[in-house]
């Protein structure tokens, strides 16, 4: 479900990623690791089609994004969740809220402004904070909610969209080891429940390798591994975090 062959991407005039060669199936749990400024978080948000292409192919979805077009663009977005390191939630709405929210593309929005939503929707949205185990805080505002609780909201808010691919850039460095690890575990569970194929940047290599089937490694703009977890050794980390 994503190609990318000989992929060159950056910002504006400046080349980032270099020869980038990856083909991810659908399903699949990928963890990108690699020191700051290797280029994990320009790999992963290059996916919504928001980097520039130098040069290769690069294939999302059956959507070609070398100069996509609008259109496109909103086609692939719509099968794309993204979680992030801030959580991105309305903080003074409650958790029901935020995940109903991601559905907002099926919710005309004056019923969504007005909260009257059906009980399809209100079932899904269950469904979805059930998976999370956010449920016992659904009435609960967000700035209520710890780190760890906030980030499983963004979870079912981008599952709400029912997504192809989630993507999250570094959604457990800002928690403590426990809230990390079930952050981690939800991924998973979303990976195996759904399907959907999960793409996460990871500052910690113990969790890329304890959830993730697959890592890439980036160092200075270039993938230095691609393999299974069980692949890496101690080597080939020094190889992936080395100092250029
Ligand atoms: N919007 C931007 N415009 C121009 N250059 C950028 C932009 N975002 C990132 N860069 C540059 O691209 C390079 C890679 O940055 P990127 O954020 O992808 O790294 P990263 O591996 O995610 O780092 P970190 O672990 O610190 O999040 C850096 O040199 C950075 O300065
Ligand atoms: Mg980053």
């Amino acid at each position: 479900m994503i190609k990318m062959k000989n992929l060159t991407l950056g910002y504006k005039k400046e080349k980032i990623l270099n020869d980038v060669n990856i083909r991810v199936k659908k399903g699949e749990f990928i963890g990108i690791i690699g020191p700051s400024g290797a280029g994990k978080s320009t790999l992963l948000m290059s996916i919504t089609g928001g980097i520039k292409v130098f040069n290769g192919k690069f294939e999302v979805l059956d959507i070609d994004l070398e100069n996509i077009k609008k259109k496109n663009l909103i086609k692939l977005r719509e099968q794309i969740g993204v979680v992030f390191q801030g959580y991105n939630l309305v903080d003074r709405l409650s958790v029901l809220d935020n995940v109903v929210s991601g559905m907002l593309k099926d919710i005309p929005l004056t019923r969504a402004i007005l909260k009257l939503y059906k009980n399809k929707e209100l079932e899904k949205a269950k469904e979805y904070m059930d998976i999370v185990d956010i449920t016992k805080h659904s009435l609960k505002r967000c700035d209520e909610l710890s780190g760890g609780q906030r980030q499983r909201v963004a979870i079912a808010r981008a599952l709400a969209a029912e997504p192809k691919i989630i993507l999250a850039d570094e959604p457990v460095s800002a928690l403590d080891p426990k809230s990390a690890k079930k952050v981690m575990e939800v991924l998973k569970r979303v990976n195996e429940v759904y399907g959907v194929t999960v793409i996460t940047n990871l500052h910690h290599l113990e969790y890329a390798k304890e959830y993730c089937n697959r890592i890439v490694g980036v160092n200075g703009g270039r993938v230095v591994f691609d393999d299974n977890s069980e692949k890496l050794t101690d080597k080939l980390v020094e190889k992936i975090y080395a100092v250029n």
